[in-house]
């Protein structure tokens, strides 16, 4: 059987390249990709699939009702995957009413607009039915270094808006599978790297500031640690939620690749040394610069990824440094990607930002 899947916000980071892994595990596959095309967004992400019928990108938000509607009716699909996102925590400082707007209110809408499409489905269509909700480990807050790792039943401490904006989206997800029977499966994954993303987030904005002879900003100490996991591999675990998921069950996705972020630094300055030697032979740790901390900075975030290799038999393929090679590799051999996402909004993001963190 045929199979039609709405994912929202797939012109973003991890959307588009979920669309590409999904299409090659699922070629007969229609896609249609509802994204609003905020600045996050860039539709060439998706350049080799534009001219395939099978692939369909509508502009629209997710909490536009009438649009959501006529798109579930027209091409009813049998998953809907939510990556529909504001993502970035330093936005959320600085504007957190976008954060509100889509990840609380969109999701609440597009709940309700699944809900009524669901509705409308045949008993059997009803059961397998699956709206997938693409959720963040920051939910549950910040660890202590002894702490042991977030797993499933740990309990949600938001501490940023945007992490309270995802918090609140997972409650609603779970709240219309417990009232409504909305066949939901939750996801909260680690922090993601590797190609098509945007340079506000970490390490892509260390790769390009590193190759513009630019500072690499590092917020506080330096020693606040991620648990980061290769895109593809995210997109691997959210395929086999879908496949073998429990309705109504989340599920926690990492790598177990926990860093302090200056030693994510140090090793892209050191694969850049490798790859593209500074002219002067220096190292490109010479332009690392310690600045002034992100408000509220969640010390350490760590995954328990047990129920997901446990009872669904996924395991991510790469290590970091694997990831981190072909991501580094990706930057290098992409200069046109790069500038067309360097706009004046990324401009002036930068400006705002680091304006105001210079130590
Ligand atoms: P991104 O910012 O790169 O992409 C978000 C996409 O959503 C963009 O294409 C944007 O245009 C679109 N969008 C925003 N508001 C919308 C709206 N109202 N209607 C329709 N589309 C809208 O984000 P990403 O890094 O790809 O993250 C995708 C999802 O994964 C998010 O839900 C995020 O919370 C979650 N997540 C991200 C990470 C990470 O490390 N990046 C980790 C775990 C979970
Ligand atoms: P980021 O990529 O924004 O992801 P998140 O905040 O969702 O974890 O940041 C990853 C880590 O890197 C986080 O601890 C903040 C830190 N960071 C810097 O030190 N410098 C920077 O310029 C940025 C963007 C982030």
């Amino acid at each position: 059987m045929i199979k039609r899947i709405l994912v929202t916000g797939g012109a973003g980071f991890i959307g588009a390249n979920f669309i590409l892994d999904w299409f090659m595990a699922n070629p007969d596959s229609v896609v249609v990709n509802l994204d609003k095309l905020t600045y996050a967004a860039n539709p060439n992400n998706l350049k080799s699939i534009h001219n395939n019928p099978r692939y369909q990108l509508v502009r629209g938000d997710i909490g536009d009702r009438v649009l959501v509607a006529e798109l579930l009716n027209k091409y009813q699909p049998q998953i809907i995957v939510n990556f529909a996102a504001e993502s970035h925590v330093d936005r959320s400082i600085h504007g957190p009413e976008a954060f509100m707007q889509t990840n609380v209110m969109g999701t609440f809408y597009l709940l309700e607009s699944t809900r009524q499409y669901w509705l409308s489905l045949s008993a059997s269509e009803q059961i397998a039915f699956r709206f997938l909700h693409v959720s963040t480990d920051e939910v549950y807050g910040s660890l202590t270094p002894n702490d042991p790792a977030f797993t499933e039943t740990t309990a949600y401490a938001p501490n940023s808006p945007y992490s309270a904006s995802k918090a609140a989206s997972d409650h609603l997800v779970r709240a219309w599978h417990h009232t409504y029977g909305l066949p939901v499966v939750t996801t909260n994954c680690s922090n993601n790297y590797g190609a098509l993303q945007f340079p506000e987030k970490l390490i892509p904005l260390i790769i390009l500031n590193a190759l513009d002879g630019k500072a690499l900003p590092v917020y506080g100490d330096g020693l606040n640690v991620r648990d980061w996991l290769y895109v593809a591999d995210h997109c691997s675990a959210i395929r086999r939620v879908l496949s073998h998921g429990q309705i109504g069950q989340t599920y926690n996705i990492g790598g177990a690749n926990e860093l302090s972020n200056i030693d994510v630094v140090r090793q892209i300055c050191q694969l850049l040394d490798e790859l593209r030697p500074r002219g002067d032979g220096l190292s490109y740790a010479q332009q690392i610069t310690f600045v002034a901390d992100r408000l509220g900075h969640d010390r350490r975030y760590a995954i328990n990824a047990e129920k997901m290799v446990d009872e669904l038999g996924w395991r991510p393929e790469e290590t970091f440094s694997t990831g981190l090679r072909k991501t580094v590799q990706w930057y290098l051999d992409n200069p046109v990607w790069v500038n067309e996402v360097r706009s004046g909004d990324y401009r002036q993001w930068l400006t705002m930002n680091y304006g105001e963190k210079k130590e």
